[in-house]
């Protein structure tokens, strides 16, 4: 580990462990409660749920990207031009909407030039974040593209601030999107791709108060809006309209600044590295700069939010064979994020009140102690039914904010943290967090629905947590969709559903849960955790949903 990294690590929890003494405050009464009904507010649709909420992140890290996403064109795993064929496919289940890459920390000290042409002709380079390892440069700019449209995903690049250049960053963008006869659009050409590629968003930097800087607030956004004004997209579909001088000459003249340009709107996005978890200054700081600025300069259209769950201390909570203590410690650990983010949006409601600006919360998930036998640096990491809970809170939470936060990147995609998928050679295995983002997918772009609700209390010792969460929205679909989690270690609940001016006769749908919250599926043993049918009808006019001890249910109400 670098000492930039630890030092950023560090910084995280420090910020984390005072969160999480705070949210370790009993905030609901101490003694165990059952919840009330639950009444889906039909009538008072909510935001939309963005469908990049379910994004992943994907970082040259341990075996996230190399033996996880690409094993090489000659290699004996069934792949396409490199790329694992069974993690592709279990990907496209579950809709990856966008995926963050080539970092993390290790994206301010990516070249991407190592990473195009002849791949017999790349250089080699050190992975100086994670472990040192050799990084073979073989997964560069076309491979991440063609992961992505093999798993049909939009992309999100982290642009290297911390040690490249803005000429460097702007030559990779025109090498991704410029048209020929660009001189970047014709060496894209002949490494075998004519047609410009879609960048849906960019991140300007990545933790720039740690491992990417580090930058005071104020330094930061001095960098910032040089790179926000420099690197364009050039893909005729997404670049920003031209401007016309003549029709804003008089603000130009008297140097007023101006509210807003017209804008693409499918241009690309612009991220700004924002906050070290709940550390109010970079918000503070990006936003008052952004109210001010002139749009013909610079703008952005997002902040990022990094936000992990560690438990006490990080690195330090097992994985596996946890007590319910520990169980509901992480749980109570990982809701804090809803008082982070409510702290950071009312900073950008002071700025930005018709809401023009997402918070994108780039970096989540739980980080727990590493697997044992692993290299520590690799971040891998068991994946029980505790985490495929801490996702669906977390899902729930953002879903709750859907008018500011528009992107969420769970870390990471496979291999690494809080992961969706786990290989070993040619081995893979699908872990309880993966089965809660492919329960969820009817929540993607769907519109949602306030409930009206008690949840109840489920005490542990002193900590007292929220006994059921639940989400409700309207479905592209049609249909309307909730999500129940029982958070309750030891006891099922029924809730009885009101949907007032809806005849609900039935709602049917799946439910994830094991023996214990602690089970995990392995290699040998895939389906531990795997979800069940279910299904609830109507008696008397009465809807009542079954939850067993710790579980997540997802049911679409048959009308
Ligand atoms: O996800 C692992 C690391 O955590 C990322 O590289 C960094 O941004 C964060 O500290």
């Amino acid at each position: 580990m670098t000492s930039t990294l630890f030092k950023s690590v560090i910084t995280l929890a420090k910020t984390t462990a005072v969160a999480a003494l705070i949210g370790a405050a009993p905030v609901y009464a101490a003694d165990a409660k059952a919840p009330g009904s639950l009444t889906v507010n039909v009538d008072q649709a909510g935001a939309v749920i963005n469908r990049d909420i379910f994004g992943q992140f994907a970082e040259h890290l341990g075996t996230g990207i190399y033996g996880g996403v690409w094993v090489g064109k000659d290699s004996k795993i069934p792949n396409v031009r490199g790329i694992r064929s069974d993690v592709v496919k279990a990907l496209k289940d579950i809709k990856v909407p966008v995926v963050r890459w080539p970092g993390g920390c290790f994206a301010d000290e990516y070249h991407w030039r190592d990473g195009v042409g002849p791949a017999d002709q790349r250089v080699k380079t050190v992975n100086t974040t994670w472990a040192g390892a050799v990084e073979p440069n073989t997964f560069g700019t076309d491979e991440f593209m063609d992961f992505t449209q093999q798993i049909g995903a939009e992309v999100y690049l982290s642009i290297n601030v911390g040690s490249g250049t803005i000429k460097e960053a702007a030559d990779w963008l025109a090498y991704m999107t410029a048209v020929a006869p660009a001189t970047a659009a014709m060496e894209r050409a002949a490494n075998g791709h004519k047609e410009p590629y879609k960048v849906k968003y960019i991140g300007l930097g990545n933790e720039m108060w740690g491992c990417g800087g580090p930058f005071t607030p104020d330094e930061y956004v001095t960098k910032m809006k040089t790179f926000a004004h420099f690197v364009h997209n050039h893909n005729p579909e997404q670049a920003a309209p031209r401007i016309d001088y003549g029709a804003i000459a008089k603000d130009l003249m008297t140097g007023k600044p101006m509210d807003s340009l017209p804008k693409n709107p499918n241009g690309m996005k612009r991220v700004a590295a924002g906050p070290n978890s709940s550390d109010p200054s970079y918000t503070e700081t990006i936003m008052k700069a952004w109210k001010t600025r002139s749009p013909i300069y610079w703008d952005i259209e997002g902040i990022s939010l990094h936000q992990y769950t560690w438990g006490p201390m990080p690195f330090s909570e097992p994985a596996t064979d946890f007590n319910e203590t520990q169980y509901a410690t992480v749980l109570l650990h990982t809701m804090h994020i809803e008082k982070t983010i409510s702290m950071h949006s009312a900073i950008m409601d002071k700025y930005d009140p018709n809401k023009n600006i997402a918070l994108v919360v780039d970096e989540w998930g739980v980080w727990l102690k590493p697997k044992p036998g692993t290299e520590p640096m690799f971040l891998q990491q068991e994946n029980s039914l505790r985490d495929a809970i801490v996702a669906a809170l977390n899902i729930n939470i953002f879903a709750r904010h859907a008018d500011r936060v528009r992107m969420t990147n769970i870390a990471q995609m496979v291999n690494v943290l809080q992961t969706m998928i786990m290989t070993d050679g040619k081995k893979m295995v699908l872990t309880p967090t993966y089965q809660v983002y492919k329960m969820y997918v009817p929540f993607q772009d769907a519109q949602f629905i306030p409930l009206s609700f008690d949840a109840g209390v489920y005490t542990v010792g002193k900590l007292a947590l929220p006994k059921v969460d639940a989400i409700a929205a309207r479905g592209k679909d049609g249909k309307i969709w909730l999500s129940l989690t029982n958070l309750d270690a030891k006891n099922a609940v029924d809730i009885p559903v009101k949907v007032p001016g809806v005849k609900a006769k039935a709602a049917r749908g799946e439910v994830l849960t094991a023996k214990r919250f602690d089970v995990i599926n392995t290699f040998d043993k895939p389906n531990e955790v795997t979800p069940k049918a279910v299904k609830f009808k109507a008696a008397d006019g009465k809807l009542v949903i079954s939850l067993p001890p710790h579980s997540v249910t997802v049911v679409q109400l048959v009308e």
